[in-house]
């Protein structure tokens, strides 16, 4: 990071639901740390306790009164609590924070899928933030029918259940952010096998990393 205040790296993983992102960010975890670096692994929405408790009104599915502004706000909300509890004391410290989802996801899935003006989930995303943006983000670019093949046996909370056509403009959305960032944005083929992904992200992780 650029900022004295976040001498650590930071790397956030992004895509639409059942896109492998999850295996994947373990994946990189486990061979960061047996390369040695000091890694904090997180995710979002959660990641701390008010951070989970937010987690848990997004995501039940009971809760279909929820306005696209509150939704918004929300994830800002546990974003927030994270960035101050966590990420921004541990990129001080000079750790590498891996953080399944951030504040892309927002402009993909609140922005671009849920319709909120992209200005005005920039501007939150920034209020949310801070500092502290990541220095490196893997878009899962992945055909949304079959991360639906993916995810079909599991439960579905009240994101995934918005629908087909919603997880098609959030892998736009991502797709479009990928396009305008490209130093910071890697887009990865997420349709391959779990080794092949694995060797992209291990690529794009070594050009960002401090020689440990
Ligand atoms: P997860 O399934 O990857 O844990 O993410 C939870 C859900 O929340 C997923 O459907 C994506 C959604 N989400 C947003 O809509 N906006 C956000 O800012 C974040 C972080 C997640």
């Amino acid at each position: 990071m650029s900022d004295a205040a976040c001498a650590g790296r930071f790397i956030t993983v992004e895509g639409i639901d059942g896109c492998g992102k999850s295996t994947q960010a373990r994946l990189l975890v486990e061979d960061l740390e047996r390369a040695g670096y000091d890694v904090l692994a997180l995710r979002e929405p959660g990641g701390v306790a008010i951070s989970e408790k937010i987690r848990a009104l997004l995501l039940d599915p009971a809760n279909v009164e929820m306005s696209a502004t509150c939704e918004l706000l929300l994830y800002e909300a546990a974003r927030a609590q994270l960035v101050h509890e966590v990420v921004a004391p541990a990129l001080a410290e000079g750790r590498v924070v891996v953080c399944d989802r951030f504040y892309d996801s927002t402009t993909a899935y609140q922005g671009y899928a849920g319709g909120v003006p992209l200005d005005a989930v920039t501007r939150a995303n920034e209020l949310a933030v801070g500092a502290c943006a990541p220095d490196l983000t893997l878009v899962f670019d992945i055909d949304p029918m079959l991360a639906q093949e993916r995810t079909a046996s599991r439960a579905q909370d009240r994101m995934e259940a918005k629908g087909m056509g919603y997880q098609q403009r959030v892998a736009e959305g991502f797709r479009a952010i990928a396009a305008a960032e490209p130093a910071r944005v890697k887009r990865i083929d997420a349709a391959r096998d779990i080794d092949a992904i694995h060797a992209d992200v291990m690529a794009a992780v070594q050009a960002i990393l401090p020689r440990g």
